[in-house]
């Protein structure tokens, strides 16, 4: 579009002109900021003379006369702003400043418990050097049951105990275990291995004080030369007495696992009542905490791991219950319903 048209080129002048102008005041009181406003902005300001003069300007330069006018307002409020912010800040630093006042309290909230027992138990098994494996939540059946040494009919194969992805495929799932993290680092490591697999899991269960359909676990895997059921037995005793102190003493009962031969469940002397018997410990003076064992040769050959020169143990925990342990919080759905009053009385340390 031609923009010769005399009217729109003088128009063009004077708007150069008012930018520059505006560019230039200084704004240093409220008052000058009001002489401002009025200058440019007022009703009977620069803008309200401009758009007055824009009858004058030709009907097909209008449009662009317009677009240019509007852009010039703008930007004159934008400096009016700037302006006002600029004085409300110095003013602030000025007459009211009180370097002696104390800050106000940051609200950094805390963190959760679970996460607090999680870092905990890593900690304690990094010290004797473990390290820490992560894997997939949505597993095959090869990793959470087949390389485990899980017959086809065992149960925890059930639609009842397992969510499976898709309806009448039973080759996906979300883990129940993280023992399939153990399996895919037998996959890709050469022993010696020694790691733990911290992770949430599911089972079909339903939703009660006792029970979640989710939770979260940690695992432990030592695979090496000659590791023996007496290494097992000390590195539990051990991880016991860094969690509930000095005085903590275990116990194993044989138990059954697919992958573990031999398998045990340990307990832990009863931390609420020094194992005189209570409510907690149902008058045993005993906690479970964990299931344990020896590597099936099966589960190590599954892997690629040969059974006649290496063997290990494997460990595994609900990070719920330690923490219920600990913290002394009896119905697990408190973990996962976001109660600020529940979450804000954890601290770390
Ligand atoms: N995977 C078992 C469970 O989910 C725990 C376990 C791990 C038991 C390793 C023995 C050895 O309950």
């Amino acid at each position: 579009m031609s923009l010769g048209g005399v009217k729109n080129d003088k128009m063009k002048e004077k708007i150069s002109k008012i930018r520059e102008k505006m560019k230039s005041e200084a704004v240093k009181s409220h008052e000058a900021l009001e002489a401002f406003r009025i200058a440019y902005l007022g009703t009977k300001g620069v803008m309200k003379q401009l758009f007055g003069d824009l009858k004058e300007v030709a009907n097909e330069e209008k449009k662009e006369a317009g677009q240019l006018l509007n852009q010039l307002r703008m930007d004159l409020e934008a400096v009016y702003a700037e302006h006002k912010e600029k004085l409300e800040q110095t003013e602030d630093l000025g007459s009211n400043l009180d370097l002696s006042r104390p800050a106000e309290d940051v609200n950094i909230g805390s963190r959760h418990p679970l996460s607090l027992v999680r870092s905990e138990i890593i900690e304690i098994f990094s010290r004797i050097g473990y390290n820490v494996s992560e894997g997939p939540e949505i597993e095959d059946d090869w990793h959470n049951f087949s390389a485990l040494n899980f017959p086809p009919e065992h149960p925890a194969r059930d639609m009842q105990d397992t969510f499976f992805i898709e309806k009448g495929k039973e080759e996906i799932a979300l883990r129940t275990h993280t023992s399939s993290v153990q399996v895919r680092v037998m996959e890709n490591q050469k022993p010696p291995i020694r790691t733990i697999s911290p992770g949430r899991v599911y089972r079909n269960e339903a939703i009660s004080a006792r029970a979640h359909c989710f939770f979260h676990q940690i695992e432990g895997l030592y695979i090496d030369k000659k590791v023996s059921f007496a290494d097992l037995k000390q590195t539990l005793l051990y991880f016991a007495k860094e969690v509930f102190g000095e005085k903590a003493q275990i116990r194993l009962r044989p138990s059954y696992f697919p992958f573990t031969e031999p398998s045990a469940e340990v307990d832990v002397s009863c931390t609420i009542c020094n194992s005189k018997g209570c409510n907690v410990c149902k008058y045993t003076g005993w906690l479970e905490i964990l299931g344990c064992g020896m590597v099936d040769p099966n589960v190590l050959e599954a892997s690629g791991i040969d059974s006649k020169v290496y063997s290990g143990f494997a460990f595994g925990m609900g990070v719920e219950r330690i923490a219920q342990l600990k913290y002394k919080v009896n119905d697990l759905r408190l973990y996962s319903e976001n109660d600020i009053r529940f979450l804000k009385q954890f601290t770390a340390g």
